[in-house]
Formats: C-alpha cells, structure tokens, sequence
C-alpha cells in the first residue's frame, strides 16, 4: 500500500471513530456506534500492517494471533459484573504499550534525528513514557480495587501532596537532565523516570476513596489516550494521534460529567483522600437508627396492584443478580396493567458509566422510561412505590444531610421522598462506599431480603 493509500484509509477510519463516539452517545445509537468503531479499528490495523513501515509480517501474524485469541477469549467468558475490571486492566496494557513504545524508540538504531527534530523526539518519548507508566500502574491499582482485590478505603500517607509535588519536580528536572544526556545516561534517566512514575500511579489510586472510583476509572481512561496519542508522536502515526486525541478528551469530558455527579472538584479528587471510608461512613446516624422492617414479595406484589406510578432504582446488585431480564419482565407486567413504570438511572450507578443503562438495554427495557437522577428526582414525591434493586449509596440519604458521612455532598435519588420504599438485597451490608444506609430504618420503607433475581421472580409470581 503506498503512503497516499495509507492516509485515505487513515482519514477514513478517524471518520468512523468521530461517527462512533457520536453514536455512543445515545442508546438507540449505541450498537451503530460500536459497529462504526469496529469497522474503524479494521481498516486502521490493515493500512498499518499494509503500510510501508511493516517490513515482516511473521512476526506480528504471530503475535497478533496470540494477543487476539487471549482477548477473544476473555471477552467471551467475561461476566457483565466483571466489566469494570476488564476496562480498567485494558487501559493497563495501553499504558504498559506507551512505555515500551517508548524505550523502543528511544534505543531504535536506525533513528537518526538532529538538531531541534531529535529534541522534540525526545521530549515526546519522555512525556510518552511518563503517562504510559502511571497510567499502568495506576490501572492495575483501580483494577484491583473493582475486583476488591485490594481494599477501598483511600490510602492516607503522611505528606502526600507532599510525595505527589515531589516526584512531579523530579520528573521534570529529569527531563531537562534526560534532553542533555547521550544514550547510555538517557536511559538510565528514563528507568529512573519510570520507576517514579510507576509509584506515582500507584499512590494516585491508592489515595482516592471508594466512593470516588467513577471518576478515577473516566481519568485513567483518559490518560491513556493522551499515552496512545504521545506513543503516536513517537512513531509519527498520525491516526494514533488522533484516536489518542479522541479517547483523550472523551475521557477528561466524562471526568469532569463524573465529578458533577459526585458534586466533587476534580483537583480534589485527584490529590487524593476523599471518599475515605475509616469512619465506617456511619457518622452520627449509627446507633440511632431503629429497625430495618422485612417485606415479603406477596405483600410487594400486592402493593404495586394497587400502585398507579412505580420507579424502579436499579443498583450494583442488579448487575450482580443478573436480575435485569426479570426486572424487564416485571416492568412489562405492570405496564399492561396500566402502571406508570419509569427506571430512575444515577450516573455512578453500577461499577462503570452507563452500567445500568447497558443491562436494562439487554433486557429490551424501553428507552423512554429510563431516566436520568436529574430528570426524575423532584418527581419522586409524586410516586406510589419506588423499588430499589440491589442499589445503596446513590440512595443514601446521609449524602445529604450528614456532613461527616464519606459520601457527603454526593448527589442522590431521592427515593424516601415517595410514599413507600421496597429495597431488595440479601442483608444489611453496606455498598461500595462502605457507608451505613438510614434509608433502611426509614418509617415508609420495608426491605425485601434476598438474591434480587430471586426476589423479583417472586415478585413475577404473586402478581
Ligand atoms: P452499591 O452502593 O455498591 O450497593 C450495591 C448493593 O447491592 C450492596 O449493598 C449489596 O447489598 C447489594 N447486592 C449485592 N449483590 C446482590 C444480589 N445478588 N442481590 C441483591 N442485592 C445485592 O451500588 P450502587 O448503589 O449502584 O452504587 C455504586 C457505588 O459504586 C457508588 O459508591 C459508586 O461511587 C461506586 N463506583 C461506581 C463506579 C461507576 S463508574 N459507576 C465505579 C467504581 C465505583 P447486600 O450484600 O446486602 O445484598
């Protein structure tokens, strides 16, 4: 393929990854957008392999075959629960990919730049080494922390705005040592470089609380397209560039949608510390919080008979239960027998953006009847019975009215607001946050124990 070929095919599959990301954007886009985005990644990986910069193909047939049935075959067997996981440890390998990309490059033999060209290549290699190792190890961390491999509660070391601020002067005065080195000292300059950026992503997460993660995984996201988009630079790969750029900017914009969710300031959370879970997140609710009162689905089911506007909550649990196909199910039921039934969606629902919008979209769930918190919170009042299913601290009432609770500030679904609550979970264990619920021992509500794809097949029974 000769380079002219090579740029059209590159223009075309940045077009497809545009048109994607604007499909993604809405659910009845969605699958289009994903179709967009796979075409666009097909024609980007035959124009590169095509491309006059690939001189042998054994190699890479081989590794692509290898790295593409691993991935085929975790795809597969990969729960929907597990997905945040599997984002977050992809974004690993894009950070791992920047890094020996970048040493790559550095030690290639056959580079042979001068005057201002060598030292911007430089300064691209080092920036792309720098993002692609916090972003690894930051990855791994959140990774650990979804699969709660690794505890959620914020890691407090003293003077860490201290140890942050450190390691970032050392970096940079690293780079200015690093453009003035010859190769053997620059890359002892880069391993050392490395090594710090590696502690560095590892602090970031470790020092940001549970209650926080949604916005840890969009700004890992981020990172590490702003890594693919340097590892571009580095091999002048203009459709990296762009793609990076794309996944980049998408990232920091759904950051920032995530800190407005969280009512948190980014620089805040960044710096690490909040959403602390060492006060067992009870604060002054703890002790004086009464009884929990069971329910039965019987009791439930009745209720929503006589019930004319229902909103379900979907949570974590939902996700869990894989209760979605039933809860589609009971949805459908209520709806034939005229009942008003609407999804209330919060936007840190779940462990990843949109995770509730995706399981209630598998399960052929109207679009039209699932809101966003914004849209149906001050309506609330206004409803028979609101079923919170396998959902806890985007109900939590202590986010607004205890200052000391980890999770205050968070902006919440007002669900204690309706005439009557039914929460579905197995027990009394707290959520993600580790925070105690007050919504639990609430007068108008009840709570119906047990697995939520148990329960609301119950449910689906007495009705
Ligand atoms: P959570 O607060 O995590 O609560 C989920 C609840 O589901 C648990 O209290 C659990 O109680 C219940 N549950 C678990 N398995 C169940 C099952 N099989 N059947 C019924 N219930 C079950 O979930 P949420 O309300 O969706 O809030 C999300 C939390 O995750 C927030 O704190 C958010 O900050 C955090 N987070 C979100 C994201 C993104 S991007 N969405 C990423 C990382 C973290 P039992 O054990 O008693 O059943």
């Amino acid at each position: 393929m000769n380079s002219g070929m090579v740029t059209s095919a590159y223009i075309v599959a940045a077009i497809l990854f545009i048109l994607s990301l604007s499909g993604l954007s809405k659910q009845e886009t969605a699958r289009r957008g994903n179709l967009f985005g796979m075409v666009g990644m097909g024609i980007a990986i035959v124009a590169t392999i095509l491309g006059r910069d690939v001189t042998s193909y054994g190699l890479l047939i081989i590794m692509m075959a290898i790295g593409g049935s691993i991935g085929a075959y975790l795809a597969t067997r990969v729960e929907m629960t597990q997905m945040p996981e599997l984002v977050a440890i992809l974004h690993s390998f894009v950070g791992l990919a920047a890094v020996l990309v970048g040493f790559a490059s550095y030690l290639d033999p056959d580079l042979q730049l001068e005057g201002s060209a060598h030292t911007i290549h430089n300064v691209e290699v080092y920036l792309g080494i720098l993002i692609g190792a916090l972003t690894f190890t930051g990855s791994v961390i959140a990774w650990g922390k979804l699969n709660g491999k690794i505890g959620s509660a914020a890691l407090m070391l003293p003077n860490r705005h201290l140890l942050n601020l450190g390691i970032g002067v050392i970096c940079l005065i690293l780079l200015f040592i690093f453009l003035g080195a010859g190769k053997g000292a620059g890359t002892f300059i880069l391993v050392v470089m490395t090594l710090l950026a590696f502690a560095f992503g590892v602090h970031m997460v470790m020092s940001i609380g549970g209650a926080d993660m949604p916005v840890v995984i969009s700004m890992l996201n981020s990172y590490s397209g702003w890594a693919a988009a340097a590892t571009g630079f580095m091999l002048s790969n203009d459709l990296l560039i762009i793609v990076g750029a794309l996944v980049g900017s998408s990232g920091a914009i759904l950051s920032y949608i995530m800190c407005r969710a969280m009512n948190r300031k980014f620089l805040s959370v960044i710096a690490g510390g909040f959403g602390n879970t060492s006060t067992g997140g009870g604060g002054a609710a703890d002790g004086e919080q009464g009884e929990a009162v069971p329910t039965s689905a019987e009791e439930l089911a009745m209720q929503l008979s006589d019930a004319s506007e229902v909103v379900i909550v979907p949570g974590y649990g939902m996700a869990v239960a894989h209760a979605q196909h039933p809860v589609s199910e009971l949805t459908k039921q209520l709806r034939d027998k005229g009942v008003n039934v609407r999804f209330a969606i919060h936007p840190v629902a779940g462990r990843m953006p949109g995770h509730m919008n995706v399981l209630l979209a598998e399960a052929n769930v109207p679009y039209d009847i699932v809101l966003e918190m914004d849209e149906i919170n001050e309506e609330l009042s206004d409803v028979d019975v609101v079923i919170v299913i396998g959902a806890n601290d985007i109900v939590n009432p202590s986010a607004l009215d205890n200052p000391d609770s980890p999770i205050a500030g968070m902006p919440v679904l007002e669900v204690w607001n309706a005439n009557s609550v039914i929460v579905s979970k197995r027990g009394m264990a707290t959520g993600y946050a580790g925070v105690e619920n007050p919504l639990f021992f609430k007068d108008n509500t009840r709570m119906l124990f047990g697995d939520a794809k148990d329960s609301v097949n119950e449910i689906l029974k007495h009705l």
